[in-house]
């Protein structure tokens, strides 16, 4: 019996192994014509097999929903957030996803897959989900990633394309400025005194800087998504004349900070000595390499301190030195010194330095 049980266990082993070969051997073949032969229709013409559609897509909103861990900031659906989404969006996403009150082009609707219009873009992802896709992008749809390591840049576009589900086209042209609007003014308005809270004022920088800055954005070495697709195309002239474009007029805007935030300022003032032989303010003397604090937009200096603090915000060849004199700032800290500096007025450098304002 013993003997007899030997033997079939030694065919049913065998004929496990026959069959596993022959596995291997049919998908090998398999594999032969569809990557050697060329099989398979790449054609964009023709979707993809019902059941290829469907695993494609399950696989992409699996993998969305497994990944998607970042916490949305407290005040994500803020009218600023979503008119600097959606100066992004006009410059980075409406060529494939549109526009309210528009069909795509003939061209993007031949895509495939065919990225969806701007109006159901949020569809019923989370806050958290549309952060990942939109930084991480999708492998194989034409879909790209964030062009720059940073995440908390990303937030904006999300706030906008939430907001997007109701909004026409009028009101997209209001928030984009329409076909009439520059491609820096639809952010930083025309003078360069930007009305958003979290775009910085182009108006108090010295010409240095901005053309610094703008080759910093162009080159990577300074991490932001939005100003990396801002300033991606830009010449070395085009860099030449913008650094001089941005002059309102002084006075233009009143300090930036006010209410509570003028309490706060006053405990800023302690730290300041620290920062004033670099950054003023007025009328200690600035290097035109650095930029003038003065009257900047509170939220944005705060950010930056962050920025500096907890990671590489990167920036011209001087950025190291803002590395070192940030990294022991507490929060508290730069609360008080970006409220300090947002009410102090608009600083100017020595005219009588040439590139001066
Ligand atoms: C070159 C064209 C292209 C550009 C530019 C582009 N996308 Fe996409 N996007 C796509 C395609 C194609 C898909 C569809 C992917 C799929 O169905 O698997 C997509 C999908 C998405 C989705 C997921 C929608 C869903 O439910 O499947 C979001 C959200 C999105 N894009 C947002 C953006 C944002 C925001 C920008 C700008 C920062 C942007 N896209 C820029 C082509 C593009
Ligand atoms: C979609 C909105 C948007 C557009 C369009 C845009 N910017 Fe910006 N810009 C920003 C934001 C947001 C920042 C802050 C980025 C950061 O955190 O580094 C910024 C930062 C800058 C800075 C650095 C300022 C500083 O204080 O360090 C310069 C210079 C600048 N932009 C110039 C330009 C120019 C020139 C153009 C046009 C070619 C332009 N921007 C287009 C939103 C925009
Ligand atoms: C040794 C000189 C130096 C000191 C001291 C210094 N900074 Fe800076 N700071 C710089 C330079 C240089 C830059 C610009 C770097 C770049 O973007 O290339 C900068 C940039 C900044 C920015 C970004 C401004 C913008 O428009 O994006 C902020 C905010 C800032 N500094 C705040 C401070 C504060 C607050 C202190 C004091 C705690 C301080 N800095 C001390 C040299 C200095």
């Amino acid at each position: 019996m013993t003997r007899l049980r030997q033997l079939l266990d030694r065919i049913c082993g065998f004929s496990v192994m026959v069959t596993i070969a022959a596995l291997a051997l049919a998908g090998l073949v398999a594999a032969a014509l569809v990557i050697g032969v060329g099989l398979y229709n790449v054609s964009a013409r023709k979707g993809h097999f019902a059941p290829v559609e469907w695993a494609l897509h399950t696989t992409f909103r699996n993998s969305v929903k497994l990944r998607a861990s970042e916490p949305a900031p407290d005040a994500l659906d803020t009218p600023e957030m979503i008119a600097l989404g959606a100066g992004h969006y006009e410059q980075a996403c409406r060529m494939c996803h549109g526009r309210p009150g528009a069909t795509q082009s003939a061209t993007i609707r031949a895509m495939e897959p065919a990225p969806p219009h701007l109006q159901s873009l949020a569809g019923d992802w989370s806050a958290g989900e549309l952060h990942w896709i939109i930084h991480q992008g999708a492998k194989m749809t034409g879909m790209p990633a964030w062009p720059a390591a940073r995440k908390d840049d990303v937030w904006p576009v999300v706030a906008f394309l939430r907001a997007a589900v109701q909004i026409d086209g009028a009101s997209y042209d209001r928030l984009t400025g329409g076909e009439a609007q520059g491609r820096c003014s639809m952010c930083h308005g025309a003078d360069g005194a930007s009305r958003n809270p979290l775009v910085p004022r182009l108006d108090i920088l010295s010409p240095d800087y901005i053309a610094a800055s703008l080759r910093a954005y162009r080159g990577g070495q300074r991490d932001s998504g939005i100003m990396a697709q801002a300033a991606s195309g830009l010449s070395d002239a085009e860099i030449k004349r913008l650094s001089t474009s941005f002059d309102a007029p002084p006075g233009a805007m009143p300090a930036t900070a006010t209410g509570p935030s003028v309490a706060v300022a006053a405990r800023g003032r302690g730290s300041v000595p620290s920062c004033r032989a670099c950054h003023g303010p007025w009328p200690a003397p600035l290097n035109r390499g650095f930029p003038s604090l003065s009257g900047q937009h509170e939220p944005y200096l705060r950010r930056q301190l962050k920025l500096w603090r907890d990671g590489p915000r990167g920036g011209g060849e001087l950025a190291q030195l803002m590395h070192i004199a940030a990294r022991d700032l507490s929060d508290a800290e730069i609360d008080a010194l970006a409220a300090y500096y947002a009410t102090m007025p608009q600083a100017r450098l020595n005219p009588n330095e040439g590139s001066g304002r």
